[in-house]
This record gives C-alpha cells, sequence and structure tokens, in this order.
C-alpha cells in the first residue's frame, strides 16, 4: 500500500509543505478515513463560502475582509502557493492526489497582516535566503493544468539529528530503573509522520478505550517533551516539531466567526491516515484550533510556547540556523503581530477568553490571566531575541519593546500581593476619579477573601490570578507565578518571595504531589457560578485546585534560578516513586493531592517528560539557565507609558521603578 504524506488546511501559508512518502506503514494506529469526510462541523462552518482551494484559482469575490485577503493571496502567492486539487472541508486536512511535492516557498512575499496598521503591518518576506535552507527545486505541474508552480524540497530536512555545535548531556552513568521507565515511556509517546518524529501524544494509556484527544500532539504538553529530548541531545524530533506546526499556524483571517486569526497556532495535531483511490493511502497533518475542542477555547498560549521552545531549541543545540530562516522568522512575527493588535483593551496586558491555556475549561480566568501574561512576556522576550532586524521588522521590534516594559511595570505593580500590599487593599478608598487614583481599578477591599488574610506568610507573595475593572483574583496559580519567576516578569525580590510562599504554604501547594494548579479550590456557590457547576472541577479535582506533576520541570527551573534547588529535589524525589506507581497519572486530587485524579488519564506524556526534564535539570543545572531569563535593565529604563509623554502628570512608574528595582 502507498502512502503518500502532506500537511495541509485551508488557510495555507506560502511556505505549506506537503510531503509524499511511499511507505506502507500507517503510523500510531491513526485512524483510516475516507477522502473528503474527516470534518463533521465543517460544511457549516463553510456554508456560503467558497472551497479553500479558490484562494488562488479564480472565484468570485468575497465580501469586505475577506476579499483583501484573498486578493493578497492570489496575487502575491502564486505561483508558489499551492491549492490542494481535492480539497476537504474548511481548515481540515485535505488530500493531495497529485504526484507533487511542495516545501518551501523560494519568493519574495509581501504579507500583509491587518493589524495595527500603522506600526509593524507588513511581514516582509525576503527572497528564499533562509541560512540552512539548501533548497532542491523541483517543478510541479498540478492536476490542474493551468497551475504551475515552482517547489523545493530541502535535502536531509527531516535528518537533522544533532546538528553540529550540540552538547550531548550524558544523563547519569546511573540510571535508576524509574528513570529508565520513563525514557522508554516517552520514546513509546512519539508520534511518527512519513516517518519522522514530530511530537508526542498527550497520553498512551493502552488501556483507554476513549482517549478522546488525548492520542494527538498537543502544543503545550510538547514542551517538556521537547526539553527532555534536547537535554538529552536528541534535536531532530523538536525541529520535526517546530516547522512541522509552522505549517499549520493559521494564515488566512477569514470572514467565517470559527476560523482563527492570522497566526494563531493549533491546541494540537494528529496523524491522520486517509484513503485515495485502490491501495493507496496518505498521512495527512490535522490541526486543531479549538474547533473541535471541548468549549471550543482559543488556545493563545500554543504559538507562546511555539516560540518559547523555537528559542529553548537554539540555546541548546546551538544551531541558530532553524530560527533565522525566513518562514521561522515570519512565523514569529505573525504570532506576536496577533498578541500585539489593538483592541478595546486598556491594559498592556493579553486580554484572552477563558480556558485559552493549560487550564482549557471555564475556570472563571478570563480577561488577563497571569498565565498568558507570563507566557506572552517571554514570548516577546525571546523574539527580541530572535528577530533580525530590518526594514520589515523594525516596527514590530519598537512595539515589542514597548510592549515588554508596559507590561513588566503593569504586573510587578498591580498584580502583586503580600502583606503590605494587602494591608494597602484593605484600606483602599473607593470611586477615586482621577489619574493619580491610588485604587486605579476600583478595588473594594471587601474583596479579600477570608482565606487571604491568614495566608500569606510574612516573608511571601505572589501575583494575583487576574486584574480587571473593580476585580482582583486572588486565587495562587502555580504555572503563572513559577513562569514569571522564570522569565524575569517579576522582580528578583518578587521572585524569591514567590519561592518563599511555595515553601512557606507547602503542604497546600505541594502536598502529597507537586504541584496544586491553582489554590485554593472554588466551593459551593463560588464553583457553581464560576465553573457553571462543572463536574470535572469539582473542588480539588482537575484544574479547580487539583494537582498536576507536570508543573515540576517549571518549580525545578524557577527553583534553580532563585538558588533554591534543595526544594526542587524535595518535590522530585517525593514525586518520583509516587508516579511510577501511579502509573504516571495526570492529575491528583484532594486539598493535598492525595488520590489520582478522578478522570486523571494515566501513562499522560507531559508528566513523564516533566519528572524526566525536571531530573536532567537539577543534574545539569547550568543547563537550566539557558532557559531562564535574567532581569532586563534596560527595559526597566525605558518609560512608554502615555503620561510620561504628555505634560500633565508625571509618570507613576518613574515613582514605581524605585520601589519595584531590586
Ligand atoms: C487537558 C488539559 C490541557 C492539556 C490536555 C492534553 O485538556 O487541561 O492543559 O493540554 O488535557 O493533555
Amino acid at each position: 500500500m502507498n502512502a503518500l504524506c502532506f500537511i495541509g488546511h485551508s488557510t495555507m501559508r506560502p511556505s505549506a509543505r506537503f510531503l509524499i512518502s511511499r511507505t506502507s506503514k500507517s503510523f500510531l494506529g491513526s485512524a483510516k478515513q475516507p477522502l473528503r469526510s474527516n470534518r463533521t462541523h465543517s460544511s457549516l462552518a463553510n456554508a456560503g463560502r467558497p472551497a479553500p482551494a479558490t484562494i488562488i484559482t479564480p472565484r468570485p469575490p468575497l465580501p469586505a475582509a475577506g476579499f483583501k485577503t484573498y486578493r493578497l493571496m492570489s496575487t502575491i502567492f502564486h505561483p508558489g502557493f499551492a491549492p490542494p486539487p481535492i480539497a476537504f472541508a474548511n481548515r481540515g486536512s485535505y488530500g493531495v492526489a497529485s504526484r507533487a511535492v511542495v516545501v518551501r516557498q523560494q519568493h519574495s512575499t509581501s504579507v500583509e497582516t491587518r493589524v495595527n496598521e500603522g506600526n509593524f503591518e507588513r511581514i516582509y518576506v525576503q527572497n528564499g535566503n533562509a541560512a540552512s535552507a539548501k533548497p532542491l527545486v523541483v517543478e510541479r505541474i498540478d492536476k490542474d493544468e493551468n497551475i504551475r508552480e515552482v517547489v523545493s524540497v530541502e535535502e536531509g530536512d527531516s535528518n537533522l539529528r544533532n546538528p553540529e555545535g550540540i552538547e550531548i548531556v550524558s544523563p547519569r552513568k546511573e540510571e535508576s530503573d524509574i528513570e529508565k521507565e520513563a525514557w522508554k515511556l516517552l520514546n513509546d509517546a512519539v508520534v511518527r509522520y512519513c516517518g519522522s518524529p514530530v511530537g508526542t501524544v498527550a497520553a498512551n494509556d493502552p488501556g483507554d478505550k476513549t482517549p478522546l484527544n488525548y492520542d494527538q500532539v498537543f502544543i503545550r504538553d510538547f514542551v517538556p517533551s521537547a526539553l527532555a529530548f534536547l537535554l538529552r541531545g536528541e534535536g531532530e524530533i523538536v525541529r520535526n516539531f517546530l516547522l512541522h506546526t509552522l505549517q499549520l499556524q493559521s494564515w488566512e483571517k477569514t470572514v467565517d466567526c470559527y476560523n482563527p486569526g492570522q497566526g494563531l497556532m493549533p491546541a494540537s495535531f494528529k496523524v491522520s491516515t486517509v484513503t485515495l483511490d485502490g491501495d493507496n493511502t496518505e498521512e495527512v497533518l490535522d490541526p486543531d484550533f479549538g474547533e473541535s475542542a471541548i468549549g471550543r477555547v482559543a488556545p493563545v498560549d500554543s504559538g507562546l510556547w511555539w516560540i518559547i521552545m523555537l528559542r529553548a531549541y537554539g540555546k541548546i543545540t546551538g544551531d541558530y540556523t532553524l530560527q533565522e530562516r525566513v518562514d521561522v522568522q515570519t512565523g514569529i512575527k505573525l504570532v506576536l503581530n496577533l498578541c500585539l493588535a489593538d483592541g478595546f483593551d486598556m491594559f498592556p496586558s493579553l486580554l484572552v477568553t477563558d480556558g485559552s491555556c493549560m487550564i482549557d475549561r471555564r475556570m472563571g480566568i478570563h480577561g488577563h490571566p497571569l498565565e498568558i501574561q507570563a507566557l506572552f512576556y517571554s514570548a516577546l522576550r525571546c523574539g527580541r531575541e530572535m528577530l533580525a532586524v530590518n526594514d520589515g521588522s523594525k516596527n514590530l521590534v519598537r512595539a515589542i519593546n514597548n510592549r515588554l516594559s508596559a507590561l513588566s511595570f503593569h504586573i510587578r505593580e498591580y498584580y502583586w500581593v503580600d502583606m503590605k500590599k494587602m494591608n494597602e487593599i484593605y484600606r483602599y478608598k473607593t470611586e477615586e476619579y482621577s489619574l493619580d487614583a491610588t485604587n486605579k481599578f476600583n478595588i473594594y477591599p471587601e474583596q479579600i477573601p477570608m482565606w487571604l488574610m491568614d495566608w500569606i506568610p510574612e516573608e511571601g507573595g505572589y501575583l494575583i490570578g487576574n486584574l480587571q475593572p473593580a476585580h482582583m483574583d486572588f486565587r495562587f496559580f502555580t504555572l503563572g507565578n513559577l513562569w514569571s519567576v522564570i522569565s524575569s516578569l517579576s522582580t528578583p525580590k518578587q521572585n524569591e518571595a514567590i519561592l518563599n510562599l511555595i515553601e512557606g504554604k507547602w503542604n497546600d501547594i505541594v502536598g502529597h504531589m507537586p504541584l496544586k494548579i491553582c489554590y485554593p479550590a472554588l466551593e459551593n456557590e463560588e464553583w457553581r457560578i464560576i465553573t457553571g457547576s462543572d463536574p470535572k472541577n469539582t473542588p480539588w479535582s482537575y484544574h479547580n485546585g487539583g494537582s498536576w506533576p507536570t508543573l515540576l520541570w517549571q518549580f525545578a527551573l524557577a527553583c534553580i534560578k532563585t538558588g533554591r534547588i534543595e526544594l526542587a529535589r524535595k518535590a522530585v524525589n517525593m514525586a518520583e516513586s509516587k508516579l511510577v506507581a501511579d502509573r504516571w497519572a495526570e492529575y491528583y486530587d484532594t486539598r493535598n493531592g492525595k488520590f489520582i485524579g478522578k478522570q486523571a488519564r494515566l501513562y499522560q506524556t507531559w508528566t513523564i517528560a516533566g519528572f524526566l526534564t525536571s531530573k536532567v535539570l537539577l543534574e545539569n543545572p547550568e543547563k537550566a539557565s539557558l532557559l531562564f531569563w535574567e532581569e532586563d535593565y534596560e527595559l526597566l529604563e525605558m518609560c512608554v507609558c502615555a503620561l510620561s509623554k504628555s505634560s500633565r502628570k508625571k509618570c507613576s512608574r518613574v515613582a514605581a521603578k524605585s520601589q519595584i528595582l531590586v
């Protein structure tokens, strides 16, 4: 049986990759699907719209915004932009029955984005001169004889094992049996596409008969896997992952409200095998942008993680050619443009809907949740580091710098709570109408929850979960706090206080299994109103105060950064034997994480990978420094708030800086 391999979705970018392989192997037990049938809702979503293939073939004009995009796509990307001769429905995978291979667009490409017209609206891609690209150019004659295009294949692209410069971290000579088992399980979780490793499934429990989407590669779940592989000297899978997900990135903003915005990265993807005619099958990468996900949540964190991983790949392997590639640079710009687009929001923090990150269900984290802000800040720092500055990117780089500076001020100043700040809030006056109000967000002191009064230790503090007008969400969210430490979103003093808090509140945050996703749980009326009576998120379960061992690696990183390595060791040692006995459960329930979660998957890959990454980091703490950021004093010097530019008022940041710095 022949198998063709390709990636596709109708919002395909110019560098769209179609790979054809001739193999009879169908990977990962992926379901065979009849051509044209893999998206149940797609016909609905597509109603009234031309098929995706019409992006470059003549078609009637689309209305309004879509028309603009259509013209750009058709005139700029043609002839290198290939429509699939046979298309599945909207933005699902689609199949190509021709014998063509498209790998990389080599034409000069100028892509107009539709955000912030005055600033960084143009993503300019120069003639394909990516440092790493060694294109083999072939000519494709599509089934439609009118479409002729030059396409290129990169030699050895998916075969870059241990590129020069990589330092193999030799895992301890004597690996424990638990570590050996974990490495084996991690390898077993690897997903292959056309014979090359491209990611890891979310969970790999052979006994699970209803895996839902846990048999997919989740972008966020792959992060600890990627780090484990990289730290072990395995670059190939990460490189492949980064390039393949880049091809899945949403390229076109359409008028259909169920389509993702330009630059969005999918939450997950799967490898499917579709049957062509006769004996022929083909492999496709099928992304999910949230349109199939429970609750239709938007994976805002995916693109941010993608950028963070891209930087980590360069740092750990020493192979910087990947991030220098034109298509990769474009991918970074698209993600950041999407995040930096102007909206109605007044804050420098990113405004998102509920469930847009690791907590991908309704949990009252819509607005400006800390986790997203910390990842956003890191992605901006990565972007600043990786983007080549030229005429096409200078406006974006300026926007990144401005945002970094404003965002760090905003979070450090307004999200921080410790005893002193609590006392301030406790005595807040309200209804202040003026530019220099102390209680800027009109927080009513009655909002301070009872549990918090006695909870914060004298020496500790943390960043609250969310801030909105008249609303502080005082819950402690672990990922957001740890990632603020790692990225230096919080000040050195705040970092120390966060670790003090975790140490001081060990039973609450670490308990029997590290680490609580958030503290405390929503109970009673709060649970009913905020989660919508979600039976999966009952108090002290799953996202609502459950314990997630995958968070260990971020804890290890934060501990190493702040010189508290013994805390991480304590947590890892405690988890080690339990994890193996509990078959690498996804999460734990109860106040102190005593029981395996009610609906926890077993053999959860990011539990395994999080453990392994923590182990390797603790054994090679010098490697950890490649993954975190130190304070950036230059950024702090920048003052971009509007107040400083007007003569009306002194910028409050200048005053605040003296308090906040060091
Ligand atoms: C759950 C988690 C999410 C994770 C996914 C796959 O939906 O909430 O964070 O990415 O499972 O493991």
